[in-house]
């Protein structure tokens, strides 16, 4: 069968769905969705009509199309996704791109990196794709196990598991709570949008599909959520370690003050807020001193 009724199906729901297409699908285009249908069609072309109607059914649902297709884009790798797991996002690649840098210049030899809330395990796979130090020991925790199930999914998929002298391994915690061991880098990209506060701000596609779990915390509860992760990570992070988090551009300034008075500063030589490419503040970097 040709790929021509699928197409044609395809181009006149596009026709008559314009306008909610481009509510829910924000720059959304004909080639675009072409290209979506023909990853989800596969070389499953026997059904190809009865599977054109379910992509165009998930679509008519708003469903984000990485998770119609099980399938996102992240830094130089894709990822397998499901509902469980936030849908990485491009400027969470800036957080990898310092971190590859700050560990290629200080841990030649030897690293331990940990990825708080690891979820599709993103953050934790690119870096180790990267680094060029010898022995790697690392470890993905996420206090949802539903998150931890497609990131060592991601992990198989990557073939890492054959690079010589590393190690990963996967952990159910709340933050750094159940985990013991001390590293030298510690990454995370936390839930950190106010339920209350900031949810207008929220693309309704987002607050829909993506998981809560992922995306806020309670504004009560906010504060105190951050002060306990910062101490965690004061205990746990090593003398000439990197602390680095992805954060919301209106509470960054904020969390910046709440991690000094969580940690002891002394220990600290830098302690500051980066920029995404677009100027807004959204990371939280600190780094502790050698001695
Ligand atoms: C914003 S998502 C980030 C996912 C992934 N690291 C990324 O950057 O695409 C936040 C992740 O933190 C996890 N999470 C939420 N609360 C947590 C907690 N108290 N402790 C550990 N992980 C938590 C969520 O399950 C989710 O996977």
């Amino acid at each position: 069968m040709s790929l021509l009724a699928p197409m044609q199906l395809l181009s006149s729901f596009f026709e008559s769905h314009k306008s909610f297409l481009s509510k829910k699908y924000p720059g959304i285009n004909l080639s675009r969705l072409e290209n979506e249908l023909n990853y989800f069609l596969g070389t499953n072309f026997n059904y190809s009509i009865s599977q054109t109607e379910s992509f165009l059914e998930c679509l008519s649902r708003g469903l984000p199309l990485e998770q119609i297709n099980h399938s996102a884009y992240f830094y130089r790798s894709q990822f397998y996704i499901n509902e469980n797991v936030l849908i990485p996002r491009s400027e969470t690649e800036i957080l990898v791109e310092k971190s590859i840098d700050y560990i290629n210049t200080h841990f030649r030899d030897a690293v331990s990196v940990c990825d708080v809330g690891t979820g599709t395990g993103a953050i934790i796979l690119s870096v180790i794709s990267e680094i060029e130090t010898r022995n790697i020991k690392a470890c993905a925790s996420d206090i949802s196990e539903k998150a931890l199930e497609v990131a060592r999914i991601n992990y198989f998929r990557s073939r890492l598991e054959r690079r010589e002298n590393f190690e990963l391994s996967f952990s159910l915690s709340d933050r750094l709570e159940s985990i013991e061991e001390n590293f030298d880098v510690i990454l995370s990209n936390p839930p950190y949008i106010k339920e209350d506060t900031d949810r207008s701000k929220v693309h309704g596609q987002v607050h829909e599909y993506e998981p809560h779990l992922a995306l806020y915390l309670k504004d009560v509860e906010y504060d105190s959520w951050f002060d306990e992760l910062f101490s965690q990570v004061d205990n746990s992070l090593n003398r000439g370690g990197l602390f680095l988090m992805e954060g919301h551009e209106d509470h960054l300034q904020y969390l910046r003050e709440a991690f000094i008075k969580s940690v002891k500063q002394i220990n600290y030589n830098n302690i500051e807020l980066i920029e995404d490419y677009t100027g807004r503040t959204r990371f939280l970097w600190a780094t502790k001193k050698k001695s």
